[in-house]
């Protein structure tokens, strides 16, 4: 099985191109100074001359150095988010190549239970945190737009993930960032294991999976206080850092509201695809960045 790999070069793309690909499957980088991804004629060769049996597109705009900088690059964040997925997905759907297009659990603010903390957000679930029901960050408002585009289609996957995490380097690794932020927001989140993530979604390809929309979040909800207490634990942060403590400081710190939500990720585990438990994968995570 052949898939051609959008978005490469990126945190979640490199790690796909650098992972262990189960035999039977092959990733294929597509550079996009080499093959221009976003003109379908370009892409539609592609398929076909390479006999490709599915896109997995990582490319997108999350913003840099945080997710405020989409706020003020709205149309790339646009046409990276919304208007590239839709015309895979018009690609996908012409020469019938099944696309995965990768999500984000940020669409949603809180959780669905008025009594249940821990209930999460399930895939079927309207978004809460988008467009439509703001406020909302223009990063989130677009990747909800990107669902509501493309994610009822037939031949189309997303798969969301919710503030990734591993124990290797990188300025978008969820320990990095709580390792060095002088100031934390408190929330209560789920999370994703990055490569658990990665090997377990290359496992649901090769077994040929549904098309539809999947919450890729390990069981459980964790708050930023308690990673801090973990990295603290094994030295990876000396002092602890301080909180925001009212509103009032947050929206002075960040340009766009920030999501916290629970995701419910029981519809992977009931296809044969668990994650384990967050505190578990966590702790595997601290202690190889202890360790390295
Ligand atoms: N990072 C997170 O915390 C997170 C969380 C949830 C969901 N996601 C989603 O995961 C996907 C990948 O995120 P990421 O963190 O890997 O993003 P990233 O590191 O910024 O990589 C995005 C990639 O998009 C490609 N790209 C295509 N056109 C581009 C353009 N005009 N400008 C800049 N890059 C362009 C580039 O790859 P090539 O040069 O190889 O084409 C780039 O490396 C996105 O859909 C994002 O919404 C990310």
């Amino acid at each position: 099985m052949k898939i051609a790999l959008l978005g490469s070069s990126g945190y979640l793309g490199q790690t796909y191109a650098q992972s262990r690909v189960p035999r039977g499957l092959s990733l294929i980088p597509i550079p996009r100074d080499q093959l221009d991804y976003s003109n379908p004629i370009i892409l539609r060769n592609f398929i076909r001359r390479e006999k490709v049996d599915g896109i997995l597109n990582c490319a997108g705009f999350t913003g840099r150095p945080t997710v405020d900088a989409c706020e003020d690059q709205q149309q790339l964040c646009f046409q990276l988010n919304v208007l590239l997925p839709e015309l895979l997905a018009k690609v996908s759907s012409d020469e019938k190549t099944p696309l995965i297009q990768i999500g984000s659990g940020c669409i949603y603010q809180g959780n669905p239970s008025k009594t249940d903390p821990n209930q999460g957000f399930r895939e079927e679930d309207q978004p809460n945190f988008s467009f439509d029901y703001p406020p909302c960050s223009y990063y989130s408002g677009t990747k909800a737009e990107m669902e509501k585009r493309i994610g009822h289609l037939p031949f189309v996957s997303i798969w969301r993930l919710r503030m990734p995490f591993s124990s290797q380097p990188d300025d978008r690794n969820l320990l990095q960032k709580l390792a060095k932020y002088p100031k934390v927001l408190e929330a209560r989140n789920s999370l994703t294991d990055l490569n658990e993530m990665v090997s377990l979604t290359l496992r649901m390809l090769l077994a040929g999976v549904p098309s539809g929309i999947y919450n890729l979040t390990n069981p459980g909800v964790v708050s930023n206080s308690e990673i801090v207490e973990m990295l603290v634990a094994h030295g990876l942060r000396k002092l602890r850092p301080s909180f925001f403590s009212s509103t009032e400081e947050i929206s002075m710190a960040m340009r766009a509201p920030r999501s916290s939500c629970v995701l419910d990720s029981s519809k992977i585990a009931r296809l044969g695809f668990p994650m384990c438990d967050v505190r578990e994968a966590l702790a595997r995570a601290v202690q190889a960045m202890a360790r390295d």
